[in-house]
């Protein structure tokens, strides 16, 4: 088997507090191969923004990670500060929640990104400027040169997100993470920028890790998904493994919530009972135990290992992986 292009082994992370630690992650496993775009959901808490600013070394210092985070080969949480600057922007690029605040008000779209590629690369002005151009017209901008002596606060929401998209492949990373990158744009401008982010990984090879609490969203993007839950992954699989044998409860109650993935019924389906745990007090054993209708007693003192349970490296941390029978108005789901 080829290398990964990033490979997660037991990352945990903890933050210690006065009122005791808070463990936001808890040993993560997982990889991302040269060009694959994985999918990360699961509902706010999940450690999901926290496992990603792990990877680029972006928590503050008081935050404790253990574990490993291979970027091909090298551990990047090994890795001396001086030398993560070379990883960040040049390796692995990053898009956020909120563009507009990633982006300085005081210069225009243009010399930002002309800096950006100054920074990490020696280039002339002047081919740094064609650079920008270039990258702005990649990301469908419809008048680079006019729309490079912009201000960010004149960008739309959408716009701004593809200025961010523009920065953050403008070294040509092998890696995009980008977290919940369109919850602040209305549908019709996040399929457009969900499609962006497929184009670009397609033409250039990039791989993408795109964080989100919609499962319906990873239809169109994801080639491989993997679902968090309370700081672990609960399920992974391909894209067409867990819209068609999900096999996680917890995944079935994603599935339940995400209105219109049954377009037969065409009904909001029932969503997951109760609410996700505090990062503060995980539930012994399979922490879905409070919220799981399926509990037995051995899942309130055992932790559910993520297991391999069928093909395509589908794996789930259920003590009854591959033996529950799914909801009935989830088999026809597709992705
Ligand atoms: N700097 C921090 N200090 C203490 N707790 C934090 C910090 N950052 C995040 N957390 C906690 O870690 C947990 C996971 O957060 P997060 O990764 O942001 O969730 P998600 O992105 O999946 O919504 C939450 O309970 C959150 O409150
Ligand atoms: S281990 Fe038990 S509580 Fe957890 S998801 Fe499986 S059946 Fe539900
Ligand atoms: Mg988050």
């Amino acid at each position: 088997m080829t290398r990964p292009l990033l490979d997660v082994r037991d990352l945990a992370v903890t933050f210690p507090t006065d009122s005791g630690p808070i463990h936001a992650v808890h040993r993560m496993s997982f990889s991302i191969g040269s060009g694959e775009r994985v999918g990360i959901v699961g509902e706010s808490g999940a450690g999901k923004s926290v496992a990603a600013l792990a990877i680029t070394r972006l928590l503050a210092p008081s935050a404790r990670l253990s574990g490993q985070v291979a970027l091909d080969g090298t551990d990047l949480l090994q890795l001396p500060r001086s030398q993560l600057r070379h990883v960040r922007g040049e390796r692995i690029g990053m898009v956020f929640q909120d563009p507009v605040t990633c982006l300085s008000p005081r210069m225009s779209v243009g010399d930002q990104l002309v800096e950006a590629i100054r920074a990490h690369r020696g280039v002339p002005r002047r081919a740094a400027r064609d650079r920008a151009l270039d990258l702005l017209r990649s990301v469908g901008i419809p008048d680079p040169v006019l729309w490079a002596k912009e201000y960010p606060h004149r960008l739309s929401g959408g716009m701004a997100q593809r200025v961010m998209i523009a920065m953050a492949i403008s070294c040509d990373p092998e890696l995009l993470i980008a977290d919940e990158p369109t919850t602040a744009l209305d549908v019709t401008i996040e399929a457009q920028i969900i499609d962006l982010l497929v184009e670009l990984s397609e033409e250039r090879g990039t791989a993408v890790m795109l964080i989100t609490h919609d499962l319906a969203l990873l239809a169109r993007f994801a080639e491989r998904i993997l679902v968090t839950y309370a700081g672990s992954i609960v399920e992974q699989g391909t894209v067409g493994t867990l819209y068609g044998r999900p096999s996680h409860p917890y995944t079935w109650g994603l599935m339940q919530s995400v209105t219109g993935v049954n377009e037969q019924r065409r009904r909001r389906l029932t969503a997951i009972r109760g609410a996700p745990p505090s990062a503060r007090a995980i539930p012994p054993g399979c922490a879905f135990h409070p919220r799981c209708p399926y509990v037995q007693e051995v899942c309130r003192r055992e932790v559910p290992e993520l297991m391999v349970h069928g093909g395509d490296d589908h794996a789930s941390a259920c003590h009854f992986a591959g033996q529950l029978a799914r909801p009935e108005e989830l088999r026809e789901v597709r992705p």
